[in-house]
């Protein structure tokens, strides 16, 4: 296990592994969206210092005050449109269109990975871009920023009350995309992980899984997290810094 907080070295230790996998993988989180100025939840800065997840993020918190709920969820779909996809955003799909990566399996719902052009991804907690009718189940995409006087929003197709189509504490992962993502860390030999604390589950514990099975793991994150110590390669600092070096040693222009 090497620890790194020097980018380069790092992205050289990282992509001799790359270049030795049958099939990488990678698994982010919000900070690799940190630096498109996307807030992440712990950690500082983090969003759960200045809101209750228990009073935003549960369906228990919805059902209590939709109001309240969709103007935090329309307040972060302002930030997440204004955003643009990071150099690690970009580099990851273009390490996918050479075929170094295979897919990519975010925690995060912000989209920014399919923005800047990676196509295997694989959506965990869903996607604040894409609304659901609460009746109905009918789905549709967000392009704008809802006004406020139309919230809570509601179903084009049958009028019922529509949530975010993003995935709360206390509910199942959808079934598809876990199942996807569980076969991917299956058939992983290496995973770079980005971002991420790793704390919540079941997701936090897919690289566990792939390590069980023999995968080796890189971390990339800016403070110590769940998966340090038992990585190959870490490395602690800003992910940016991380793909920019990842890119050179790639011969890509990230
Ligand atoms: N580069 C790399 N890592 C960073 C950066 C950065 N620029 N900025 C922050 N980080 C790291 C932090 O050190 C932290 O460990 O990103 C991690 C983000 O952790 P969390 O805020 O816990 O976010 P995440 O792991 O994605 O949370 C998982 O929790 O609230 C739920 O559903 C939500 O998907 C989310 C899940």
């Amino acid at each position: 296990m090497a620890v790194y907080k020097d980018p380069v070295e790092a992205a050289k230790h990282a992509w001799r592994l790359l270049e030795e996998s049958g099939y990488a993988i990678l698994f982010t989180g919000s900070g690799i969206s940190a630096e498109a100025s996307i807030p992440t939840f712990r950690g500082k800065d983090g969003l759960w210092n200045r809101y209750r997840p228990e009073e935003l993020a549960t369906p228990e918190a919805f059902a209590r005050d939709p109001l309240k709920v969709w103007r935090w969820y329309a307040w972060r779909i302002s930030l997440v449109l204004g955003a643009e996809p990071t150099v690690s955003h970009k580099v990851i799909a273009l390490l996918e269109k050479k075929g170094i990566i295979k897919s990519v399996i975010t925690q995060n719902v912000d989209g920014l990975h399919q923005r800047a052009g990676s196509v295997n991804v694989i959506e965990l907690h869903g996607s604040i871009l894409r609304a659901r009718c609460t009746k109905c189940g009918y789905k549709w995409e967000i392009t704008r920023v809802p006004s406020d006087d139309e919230l809570p929003l509601r179903c084009p197709k049958c009028g019922a009350l529509a949530r975010p189509d993003v995935v709360w504490f206390g509910e199942p992962l959808p079934v598809e995309a876990y199942q996807r993502a569980l076969k991917e860390f299956s058939r992983a030999d290496l995973v770079l992980i980005v971002g991420t604390s790793g704390v919540v589950e079941p997701a936090g514990s897919l690289p566990l899984y792939a390590k069980s099975r023999g995968a080796r793991l890189v971390n990339v994150n800016l403070e110590a997290n769940r998966y340090s110590g038992i990585c190959e390669v870490e490395f602690y600092g800003p992910s940016t810094s991380f793909f920019r070096a990842l890119a050179r040693e790639a011969g890509i222009h990230g």
